[in-house]
C-alpha cells in the first residue's frame, strides 16, 4: 500500500504520452483558433477552459498568429484568473506566422524570430514558459540547422519551453530536422500538429507512418470535426452563428465546395455516420471525435469550441470511442470510402 494516497482525479479523461516523451497529455485538448480572441472574448473563454478542465482536459493550444496575438492574450488572462497550478496543465503555442506585422524579421523560423516570437507569445500569455513550442509551418527560406538551433536555444539555454514540435511539415522535413539534431547534439522535435479528421487522412495515415514507426513521433491533431462539417450542423445550410457564417471570407472555398458534388457527397456521409452514432446513443460530433481517438498515433485531439455545451457534448466522445468495435470501424470505413492507399512496395515490405 502506498503511504500517501494519490490525489489525482482523472475525472472522465484518458491520458497519452506525447510521442516518445514522458509528458502526459489528455486525449482531448482545447485550442483557440478563430474562437478565443476571435469571436469569443472575456468570460466565455474562461468558462470554456473551466469546462474542459472539469472534464479532465489538461492540455491547451494557441499560436502567436491566432487573432494576431489576441488568442494568447485571452487564453493567458483566463489561465491567470483560473489560477490552476502551473505544473498541472500543459500549454502549447506556435511561432512562424507572426502577429500580422509586415517587417521581414517578425515571422518565419530564423533564430531571431523563434526566440523573439516565443518571448512575445509568453508576454501575451503572462507565462514564464510553454510546455511545447511548435514551428507552425516549415520555413523554406531558413537553413534547417538554424531552425533546429533556434528551438534548441529556447529550450536548453533560455528555459522558455520543454519540447518543440512541427506543424504541417512533411515527413522528409521532420526526418531532416531529427538527423541534424542527432548530428550536432541539438534537440529534435517530438511532435507534429497536423490536420486529421475523417475527411482528411492521407498525410497522417500514409506519409507520417515511418515517423510513428521509427520515432514514436507524437501528434496533436487539428480540426477533428473538419471545422464543424462532421457535426452535421451544415447538412441543411449554414446556421447564422456557426464558423462558416462568422468567418465567411476565410471559408469562402469550403462554402462553395458544399454545393459541389464532392461537398454533397460529404454531407451524405455525415448523415450516414449520424445514424451509426445515434444507434450507439451518441451524435455525429462524438462519433467523428471517437474515430480520431481510436487511432493510437494520435496523442491528443484538439477540440475547438465557441460554447460550453460543445465541450460538454464533445467530451462524451471518450465513452463512445469505447463502443467502436472493429466491426463498427469497418462499417464507418465503408461509409467514408476514402481510406488512403499505401504506396506500392513491390514486395519490399518489412
Ligand atoms: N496547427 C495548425 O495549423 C492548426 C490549424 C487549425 C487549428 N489548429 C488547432 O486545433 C484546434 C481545433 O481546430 P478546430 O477549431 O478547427 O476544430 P474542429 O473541431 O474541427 O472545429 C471546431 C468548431 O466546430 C464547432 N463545434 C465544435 N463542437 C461542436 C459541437 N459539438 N456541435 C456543433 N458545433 C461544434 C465550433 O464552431 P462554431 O460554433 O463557430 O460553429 C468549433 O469552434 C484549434 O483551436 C487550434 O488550437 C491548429
Amino acid at each position: 500500500m502506498p503511504a500517501v494516497k494519490s490525489m489525482f482525479d482523472p475525472k472522465d479523461m484518458q491520458f497519452r504520452h506525447l510521442g516518445p516523451t514522458g509528458l502526459k497529455v489528455s486525449v482531448l485538448s482545447l485550442g483557440g483558433w478563430l474562437t478565443y480572441g476571435g469571436t469569443q472574448k472575456g468570460e466565455i473563454v474562461k468558462k470554456c477552459l473551466q469546462t474542459a478542465w472539469d472534464h479532465g482536459i489538461n492540455t491547451f493550444d494557441t499560436a502567436e498568429t491566432y487573432a494576431n496575438g489576441e488568442s494568447e492574450v485571452e487564453m493567458g488572462t483566463a489561465l491567470k484568473e483560473l489560477g490552476w497550478p502551473r505544473d498541472e496543465y500543459v500549454l502549447t503555442t506556435k511561432v512562424f506566422f507572426g502577429t500580422g506585422r509586415k517587417e521581414p524579421n517578425t515571422r518565419g523560423l530564423s533564430r531571431k524570430h523563434v526566440v523573439e516570437g516565443l518571448k512575445s507569445s509568453l508576454e501575451r500569455l503572462q507565462q514564464p514558459y510553454v510546455d511545447i513550442v511548435f514551428a507552425h509551418r516549415p520555413d523554406y527560406a531558413t537553413p534547417m540547422r538554424e531552425i533546429v538551433e533556434g528551438f534548441t536555444q529556447v529550450i536548453r539555454n533560455l528555459n522558455l519551453a520543454y519540447y518543440w514540435g512541427t506543424s504541417e511539415w512533411s515527413a522528409t522535413q521532420i526526418m531532416e530536422a531529427t538527423q541534424i539534431a542527432e548530428k550536432y547534439n541539438l534537440i529534435a522535435p517530438v511532435v507534429e500538429q497536423p490536420q486529421y479528421n475523417a475527411f482528411h487522412r492521407q498525410r497522417f495515415e500514409v506519409e507520417y507512418k515511418p515517423l510513428f514507426q521509427q520515432f514514436q513521433y507524437g501528434t496533436t491533431i487539428w480540426s477533428p470535426l473538419a471545422s464543424g462539417l462532421l457535426t452535421g450542423k451544415y447538412n441543411d445550410g449554414i446556421p447564422e452563428d456557426s464558423r462558416f457564417a462568422t468567418n465567411k471570407s476565410f471559408f469562402e472555398n469550403t462554402i462553395k465546395e458544399l454545393q459541389s458534388p464532392e461537398g454533397k457527397a460529404k454531407i451524405e456521409k455525415v448523415r450516414k455516420l449520424t445514424t451509426i452514432a445515434e444507434k450507439l446513443g451518441g451524435n455525429a460530433s462524438q462519433l467523428a471525435l471517437a474515430w480520431c481517438i481510436k487511432n493510437p498515433n494520435v496523442s491528443t485531439v484538439i477540440l475547438g469550441a465557441t460554447k460550453v455545451e460543445q465541450i460538454e457534448d464533445n467530451c462524451k466522445s471518450l465513452q463512445l470511442s469505447e463502443k467502436l468495435t472493429p466491426e463498427l470501424m469497418e462499417e464507418i470505413e465503408k461509409i467514408l470510402d476514402n481510406k488512403p492507399a499505401a504506396p506500392a512496395t513491390f514486395g519490399r515490405d518489412r
